[in-house]
């Protein structure tokens, strides 16, 4: 689409906005269009497509930028960082309606996105007064044993649309308190989002060059380009949330590299419902876990697994729930649970899980692809031609094995899976290669023990949802999820600093480890059954 005709939904001609390299403005002679999600004629902005030039020079930027960042005081960074939560705390009305706009989550949903990443600020500007190492006593006299935290360098970030500023935030917040420099490729599905948090970043006081945002999407763009920084030397660190698939190849890249990344990756997350469980509070969790954010959180339920005795009953309040949920225009309807598809691929990888269920033989209870003007579920509101929404989609008979109960299909679909007790419902929730979230209805004390020590996952929730992971709790998973890093609270701080072990000698002679230390010899032996 030509930039110069493309209008926003006020009538006024969109803007182009471009890369922050350096502390300046720096545009591409290539651009993409940012579109609002739930109405695809209304254009945001323009956003450059970063050359692999740009990038470098991003790179070193951020390079030049290091030592004087990482010299700051770590109370100082804190500063910085606490003047940033302010102003998304004075932002955080429009910063929501604008992803409400990009990505279409509701603005329920979207005020505590931000809130997550005002949050982020709250905790790591007082980190900034911690940041701890510890004084551990030498096996020598005259001598001190120190760890410092020290930061890695530049840090490359590729992130998500769907949490446009909260998993960004995971990232950016706590690496920049502790001394580290960015260069931050945000999704192509939510740049104006990722510009406006760049910018109050920035504003704050970060200094020129610390922190670096370059735009584009696809393959052999600004991303890919971030990636192929690794080989040529200009990164320390990488952080990514994404798919399995494209975390594997930046595993392999980083790992030849020497850099351990930050790969926060797919779910298919389990949500068990036991037969003792709280039925209705059950069905609620399984409706937001399922379709909160149309099914596009990392952390959305996939399989619902429940036990045999209130399969059915389960079943019929779900199902009648599901036939009553508003969807729609979340711009325009504040009510609705879900809106449209963040993008026209999410959609299409959607809608093909379909013929997947049709082929290995599950059972559609709900769903008819694409809300269409002469196919739309009784709670719809709005045009459905304006974007891509989907049915919310049901499905039973679903078994380990087939294909739509073992991939992650980000979308508004949920498969229920019948099983037989605790022992069955574990090994079915386990039965994935993925192992992000999880969650459990359930009363009974040693089925809920039997959950937390059997479930294969990064997190794990009791009478609750798989999503809405508090900000200060370590995120993360294990199997193909991730590969053990973790954000958030003080875990993530392991990932953006390396522990520097320091031994200070005031004994003015050479004393050796291990060769020059007193060790001690026992006095004598002691034979019990000689004393009594
Ligand atoms: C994601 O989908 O990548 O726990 C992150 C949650 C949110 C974050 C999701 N706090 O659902």
């Amino acid at each position: 689409m030509n930039p110069t005709d493309s209008t926003t939904m006020a009538g006024t001609a969109a803007k182009t906005y471009a890369n922050l390299i350096a502390g300046r403005e720096v545009g591409s002679d290539r651009t993409f269009a940012s579109r609002n999600s739930s109405r695809l004629d209304d254009v945001i902005g323009h956003f450059p497509e970063a050359t692999k030039d740009q990038v470098r020079d991003a790179c070193q930027a951020a390079k030049a930028a290091f030592p004087t960042w990482s010299k700051t005081p770590a109370p100082i960074r804190g500063q910085v960082i606490g003047i940033i939560g302010q102003a998304l705390e004075r932002e955080k009305e429009a910063l929501s309606r604008l992803v409400t706009r990009e990505m279409g989550k509701t603005l329920k949903e979207a005020r505590g996105s931000v809130q997550e990443a005002i949050d982020t600020c709250h905790f790591f500007q007082s980190e900034g007064r911690r940041l701890y190492g510890q004084t551990v006593p030498s096996e020598m006299p005259n001598k001190e044993l120190v760890t410092y935290r020290r930061p890695l360098g530049v840090v490359g970030i590729v992130t998500a649309g769907n949490f446009p500023i909260a998993v960004p935030a995971w990232k950016i917040i706590p690496a920049l308190l502790t001394g580290n420099t960015i260069v931050w490729k945000p999704s192509e599905d939510a740049p104006a989002v990722a510009y406006a948090f760049a910018k109050i970043i920035l504003e704050a006081g970060v200094p020129d060059g610390v922190l670096n945002v370059v735009f584009g999407g696809g393959a052999d763009a600004a991303g890919s380009h971030l990636v192929d920084m690794m080989d040529e030397g200009l990164l320390d660190k990488f952080a990514f949330t994404g798919s399995t698939k494209v975390g594997r190849m930046i595993g392999e890249i980083a790992g030849r590299n020497l850099l351990h990344p930050t790969l926060e990756l797919g779910g298919k997350n389990p949500l068990i419902v036991m037969r003792d469980a709280d039925l209705d509070n059950a069905v609620e969790g399984a409706i937001f876990s399922a379709f909160g954010t149309g099914g596009q959180r990392c952390t959305s339920a996939g399989n619902v697994i429940v036990d045999a005795p209130i399969y059915d009953a389960f079943k019929e309040r779900f199902l009648a729930r599901v036939k009553d949920l508003k969807i729609g225009d979340p711009n325009q309807h504040p009510d609705v649970l879900y809106g449209p598809f963040i993008n026209e691929r999410f959609f299409r990888n959607w809608e093909t899980h379909y013929q997947w269920g049709k082929e290995d033989g599950a059972t559609l209870l709900h769903g008819d692809g694409r809300i269409r003007d002469d196919s739309k579920p009784a709670g719809f509101v709005g045009d459905p031609n304006a974007a891509f929404y989907g049915w919310p989609t049901v499905w039973e008979n679903v078994r380990p094995g087939m294909r739509q109960f073992q991939n992650e299909i980000f979308g508004p679909t949920i498969n229920l899976v019948k099983v037989d007790g605790i022992a069955d419902a574990l090994r079915t929730a386990n039965a994935v290669e993925y192992g992000l979230s999880s969650a459990i209805y359930t009363n009974d004390r040693e089925w809920a023990h039997a959950f937390k020590e059997g479930i294969e996952a990064g997190m794990s929730s009791i009478n609750n949802t798989t999503v809405g992971a508090e900000a200060h709790m370590p995120f993360g998973g294990v199997k193909g999820s991730g590969n053990g890093t973790r954000e958030s609270g003080i875990w993530v701080i392991d990932f953006y600093t390396y522990w520097h072990a320091v031994n200070d000698d005031v004994s003015g002679k050479l004393q050796l480890a291990q060769m020059d230390t007193a060790y001690v010899e026992p006095k004598g032996t002691v034979d019990v059954s000689d004393l009594f």
